[in-house]
């Protein structure tokens, strides 16, 4: 059980290879990957925080396609557990985390960049960092290229939205 976790994560560490090699080859200068105007964490500024179902309500979440995000999630999955009381693994637990302070999961080690960052997960903060980790927030651990597709970063972020929300930040029954 635990050798075949343990192979799915090199699987999935073997994927995301694959998708940096095909970002690299694909985003030269001047391709037009829509991730040049993207804040940083530095210059996110004051955000407006909202309920995840007023996130969902508005576009581009609204009619985001959220199977297509569920694929996408899939190489989220090999290090980030997205259940409610799921454990943190090679990266935190993702239950719960939007409208929560960056790096605030009391027991996984973060790199300093983000545990010191001063920024709330909020969709527009998710596609900047989706888009390219390292630059949104230099010196960070998370070892992934990047989601280099806007429309991919909308549908996954509206699954994500969707799977993640706690009972408090939606207003479901849990
Ligand atoms: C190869 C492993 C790996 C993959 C794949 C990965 N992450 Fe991460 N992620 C991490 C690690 C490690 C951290 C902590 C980074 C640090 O401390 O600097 C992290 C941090 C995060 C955080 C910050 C959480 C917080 O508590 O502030 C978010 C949000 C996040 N990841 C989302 C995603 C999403 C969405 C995907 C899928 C597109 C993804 N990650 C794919 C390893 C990964």
């Amino acid at each position: 059980m635990a050798l075949a976790r343990h192979f799915g994560l090199l699987a999935a560490a073997a994927l995301v290879t694959i998708v940096a090699g095909c970002g690299r080859e694909s985003d030269g200068p001047g391709t037009g990957s829509g991730t040049a105007s993207l804040p940083t964490a530095a210059t996110l500024g004051d955000q407006q925080v909202l309920t995840v179902g007023e996130y969902l309500a508005a576009e581009p979440y609204a009619s985001a396609d959220r199977s297509r995000g569920e694929r996408q999630a899939q190489i989220c999955k090999a290090c980030h557990s997205l259940d409610r009381g799921g454990p943190n693994t090679i990266g935190p637990v993702l239950y719960g985390f939007f409208g929560t302070e960056a790096g605030s999961q009391g027991d996984f080690e973060y790199s300093a960049a983000l545990r010191d960052a001063d920024f709330v997960w909020t969709p527009d903060a998710l596609n900047a960092w989706l888009a390219q980790p390292g630059q949104f927030l230099p010196g960070n651990r998370m070892v992934f290229a990047g989601v280099l597709r806007q429309s991919d970063r909308d549908a996954l972020i509206a699954y994500l939205l969707d799977v993640t929300a706690s009972a408090d930040q939606d207003g479901k029954k849990d």
